[in-house]
């Protein structure tokens, strides 16, 4: 699709007087579709807006939640669906040094820095340079030296992508140009495979493929440490219901889990398998990153999104494939730093079925 900047222009007998143009890009909302598949993302934040896939029966529903509107991702503290970067997650005390230099950074969240800070990739309008309906759709945003505290330019290139009529992937790439500087990008989507409507995520019944997480201090700063789950409320090893130790854990589920690595090579870890015995919708994910945050959305409180539907507290679960948080304050974390010249690369799966 083309992308003409709006201007208006005052014509007076013929004469074109002036013309005004609208300095920032335009906000609009792209679909990809294949059969029953379709998958709708803004360029504002690259947010996926929906994702819309049958039950067992054939039945179709949107399974992201999110807003009614585009204004409505525009003051949002969810990050629905959003992009988030230059480093998703938290970062402790909101600095970090780097070659003997301290940068400091925005401190949104309970003095540490999240998502990228204030204005961060999820709150930026991507350029779209390329929308196939039935296959992809490309977005780019250039990050200036210093942009939300963060050394050095960035370009990055993330495609949307159809495979075949129930697989979404996410390809994810970023060019430091100047100076090395921390990228770690994550695509923050919501899910409840009822539906986003349908109420909360605790039946879903899911199985991670992570023996280890990185705990967390009482402000989601990871203490450094990769301790193993088995035996815990984390251990999702062998399936079961997210909920079904909350007893244990009545916040819910919000830590990074160190992926083991499985399958045929080093590129394409599994991730998790999710399913609603319910709809029988079921998701699974891979990708070649070496974390996966899992958050029951637990600081959703009477958020109103689509439809005016009223998302409570764990109405939806995400799976946020990264590097691990904070990391630039931790030498024994695989390391996000990116030099001149380098790319950061991520690239992960989604694969629905009904069973
Ligand atoms: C997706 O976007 C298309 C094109 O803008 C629109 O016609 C369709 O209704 C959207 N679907 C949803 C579920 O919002
Ligand atoms: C933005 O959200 C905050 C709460 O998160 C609210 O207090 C504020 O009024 C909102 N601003 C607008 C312009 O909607």
């Amino acid at each position: 699709m083309a992308k003409a900047p709006s201007c208006l222009s005052l014509f007076i007998l013929g004469f074109a007087l002036f013309t005004v143009c609208k300095a920032s890009e335009e906000i609009g909302i792209y679909e990809l579709q294949t059969g029953y598949f379709s998958v709708n993302i803004t360029n504002y934040g690259a947010t996926v807006l929906s994702v819309i896939v049958p039950d067992r029966n054939g039945k179709l529903d949107d399974i992201v939640l999110g807003f009614g509107s585009i204004d409505g991702y525009k003051n949002d503290s969810t990050y629905f669906g959003a992009l988030v970067g230059r480093v998703a997650n938290r970062i402790g005390g909101a600095q970090f040094t780097l070659k003997g230099k301290v940068y400091k950074l925005p401190a949104n969240d309970h003095g540490n820095t999240l998502h990228g800070g204030y204005k961060g990739f999820s709150d930026v309008i991507w350029t779209v340079k390329e929308h196939v309906k039935d296959s992809h759709l490309t977005l780019t945003y250039d990050s200036h030296d210093g942009e939300q505290g963060f050394p050095g330019e960035v370009s990055v290139t993330v495609t949307y992508l159809l495979i075949g009529e129930n697989k979404f992937g996410i390809k994810m790439e970023a060019k430091s140009l100047t100076k090395p500087t921390p990228i770690n990008l994550a695509s923050h989507t919501y899910w409840n495979l009822g539906g986003h409507n349908s109420g909360n995520i605790l039946s879903h019944i899911i199985q991670l493929q992570a023996s280890r997480i990185t705990p967390v201090d009482d402000k989601l700063i990871p203490t450094g440490e990769i301790s193993p789950v088995r035996g815990t409320a984390y251990d999702f090893l062998e399936p079961r219901t997210i909920g079904s130790k909350f007893n244990e854990l009545p916040e819910g589920y919000d830590i990074n889990y160190v992926l083991d690595r499985t399958g045929s090579g080093i590129h394409f870890t599994k991730v998790a398998s999710v399913w609603d015995e319910k709809s029988g919708r079921k998701l699974e994910m891979r990708t070649d990153q070496p974390g996966v945050q899992f958050y029951t959305s637990n600081m959703l409180k009477d958020t109103v999104g689509k439809g005016g539907f009223v998302y409570k507290k764990c109405a939806g679960f995400c799976l946020e494939t990264q590097g691990f948080p904070d990391s630039v304050n931790h030498r024994n974390f695989p390391s996000q730093i990116v030099n001149p010249g380098q790319s950061y690369r991520h690239v992960m799966v989604y694969r629905f079925t009904a069973i």
